[in-house]
């Protein structure tokens, strides 16, 4: 997940019934996954991967779960999945908009991006709207940074954008 720091030394784990981890993903990971790697731990990005695109995000019930296929502990499968901006352990909106808040963005004017974005889509950053439309991310460097300010939308990546130009695509993407 993109970087959000916050006291959970107390959270509460909600834990249904039906585990996240399937038979069939049990299987994919076991006999396709686990088999590619030298170590159970080198299987866990891949492994993340694979729960991700199921189910859009990593809940935390899942980290347990691949914790105990892996047989390694239920933090390290959570320290991956909180350090990498590519995973999510909360559910994402439909559309993703991620600005970059590293150094050369932020010389660059990333805040009116994020001021704005934050206004227009009444959320902070890290949150996603009402709607379920829009997940608002801070991102370290996206590897542009003689075109910033930059932003990654879905995926896409654009350089040089201006708050019109974000504004435009929030248009275009609340009507889909
Ligand atoms: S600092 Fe934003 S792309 Fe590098």
């Amino acid at each position: 997940m993109s970087w959000k720091t916050k006291q959970t030394a107390n959270t509460k784990l909600e834990i249904r019934d039906e585990p996240y981890l399937t038979p069939a993903l049990i299987e994919k990971i076991t006999k396709d996954i686990m088999p590619r790697y030298a170590t159970n731990k080198g299987a866990l990005m891949t492994t993340l991967h694979e729960v991700q695109h199921v189910y859009g995000y990593i809940p935390w019930q899942a980290m347990v779960e691949i914790s105990k296929v892996l047989v390694i502990s239920a933090a390290e499968v959570a320290d991956v999945v909180s350090f990498y901006e590519d995973y999510h352990s909360e559910p994402m909106g439909k559309n993703i908009v991620g600005i970059c808040q590293s150094i050369a963005c932020e010389v660059c004017g990333h805040q009116a991006l994020i001021d704005h974005l934050k206004d227009r889509l009444g959320v902070e950053v890290h949150e996603t709207s009402a709607d379920g439309k829009f997940t608002l991310l801070g991102m370290e460097c996206i590897g542009a940074c003689d075109m910033a300010p930059c932003a990654l939308i879905n995926g896409k990546q654009y350089n040089n954008i201006s708050v019109s130009m974000v504004d435009d695509l929030v248009d275009k993407l609340s009507k889909e």
